[in-house]
């Protein structure tokens, strides 16, 4: 195929990326459009590897920058082949990676995010301990950094999170009840609208499910009842009509009492006409644990006419990890990024973190840790190179 050819091939699958979101952010492969045109027009690439059929995406031996390479080539190391977010792009899906704002200065770990990633979640920085620590005291400087830079990179940002419990400000808990509706809408209202435009989807409330199904018992729901995530939604629509609004949860990936209530609920949101996009299954995996039902899972959310999202995906592993422990990761890897191929509606898969080195894993789960496709020194796993393979061969 030709450099143009290919170019025109690319533009239409930007064309329904930028479409169906509805929000013209800069996207990398807008951004590498651009490059292979200044690369044809130049005549410097006359040899352009196929975009994913090849391992070279990157840098040539030479140090020829072939024509994708010119911004995969940024940060990938020589023989790391595509970068996953050109593959995933190849399927009309994105694979991201979670950022927080120490991140940013750690210049080998966004060497991997800029070449491997297309898609940011804010690690923290979102939430409403530091979004908003005191009643209408708002502070988005943290979010609005991480915002710049997934912008800057062409990457695109799933905010993380409007509702949630968990890193929930004392001031919220202890709020009387009858005050808790205003001051979630006031919350839900200002955070989006603040980021009316820039983010492609909101976790608008997280983690609203205990494991029989029953709903978390929190201040939103002592206050409102179930009623609470219509409301959060509705208020978040109404702010930004155009963002993608999802329920993310753990342990919904596969069929079981907390996904069926997932399940429940999102059909019961719809029948109402509440604005729900899409859920997010967090996939915060135990070495080998990846259900055999998560397929099956991801088509029954789809056929409710909702997305479905791989949204913090790690696999932990006790330490320390030998190569079979690799090796049964890589597969896990390989099962769940195949399984979102299989779904026309699983938009992406995003991975908790870049590396081993700035996982929450070893910090929240003691004795666990090497839970994601990059090692202590952000070199490739075997995981990476199998989702790699994975999103080659399938779609
Ligand atoms: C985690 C962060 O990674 C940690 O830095 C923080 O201390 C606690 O929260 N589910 C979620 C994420 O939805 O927000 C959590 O992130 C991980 C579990």
């Amino acid at each position: 195929m030709s450099i143009p050819d290919r170019a025109r091939l690319l533009g239409r699958r930007v064309a329904g990326l930028v479409h169906s979101d509805c929000h013209p952010r800069p996207l990398k492969l807008t951004a590498a459009i651009s490059a292979i045109a200044a690369a044809a027009a130049l005549s410097v690439a006359a040899a352009v590897p196929a975009v994913a059929g090849t391992s070279a995406g990157t840098k040539t031996s030479t140090g020829t920058r072939t024509g994708l390479g010119i911004k995969a080539g940024t940060g990938t190391k020589a023989g790391t082949g595509a970068p996953l977010w050109l593959l995933a792009a190849q399927h009309g899906k994105y694979f991201g990676t979670a950022l927080t704002l120490p991140n940013l200065s750690d210049p080998p770990l966004l060497n991997v995010a800029d070449a491997q990633f297309d898609m940011v979640t804010p690690g923290n920085e979102m939430k409403w301990d530091t979004t908003e620590p005191a009643n209408g005291t708002f502070n988005f400087g943290p979010g609005d950094q991480i915002v710049a830079y997934a912008h800057a990179h062409h990457m695109r940002v799933r905010g993380h999170n409007l509702v949630w419990q968990s890193q929930l400000p004392s001031w919220v808990s202890s709020l009387p009840l009858d005050q808790v509706k205003a001051a979630m809408e006031q919350h839900v209202t200002t955070e989006v609208s603040h980021y009316r435009g820039q983010v492609y989807s909101w976790d608008v409330v997280n983690e609203p499910l205990n494991g029989d199904g029953s709903f978390v018992g929190d201040v939103f729901y002592q206050a409102m009842g179930p009623s609470y995530i219509a409301d959060a939604l509705r208020t978040a629509h109404a702010a930004d009509p155009r963002a993608k609004l999802y329920l993310n949860d753990y342990n919904i990936e596969g069929i079981n009492a907390k996904s069926d209530a997932m399940y429940n609920l999102v059909k019961s949101l719809k029948e109402q006409g509440v604005p729900i996009s899409g859920v997010g299954l967090e996939s915060h995996f135990i070495l080998g644990t990846v259900p055999s039902t998560m397929l099956a899972n991801m088509r029954r959310f789809a056929a409710l006419g909702v997305d479905v999202a791989v949204t913090e995906l790690d696999d932990r592993i006790q330490l320390p990890a030998t190569s079979a422990d690799l090796a049964q990761q890589a597969s896990d890897y390989a099962t769940v990024v195949g399984d979102c191929l299989a779904v026309r509606r699983c938009v992406g898969v995003s991975q908790w973190g870049v590396g081993d080195a700035d996982s929450w894993i070893p910090g929240f789960f003691t004795g666990y840790g090497a839970a994601t496709m990059f090692d202590e020194n952000y070199q490739p796993k075997p995981a990476f190179y199998a989702t790699q393979q994975a999103l080659r061969h399938q779609g």
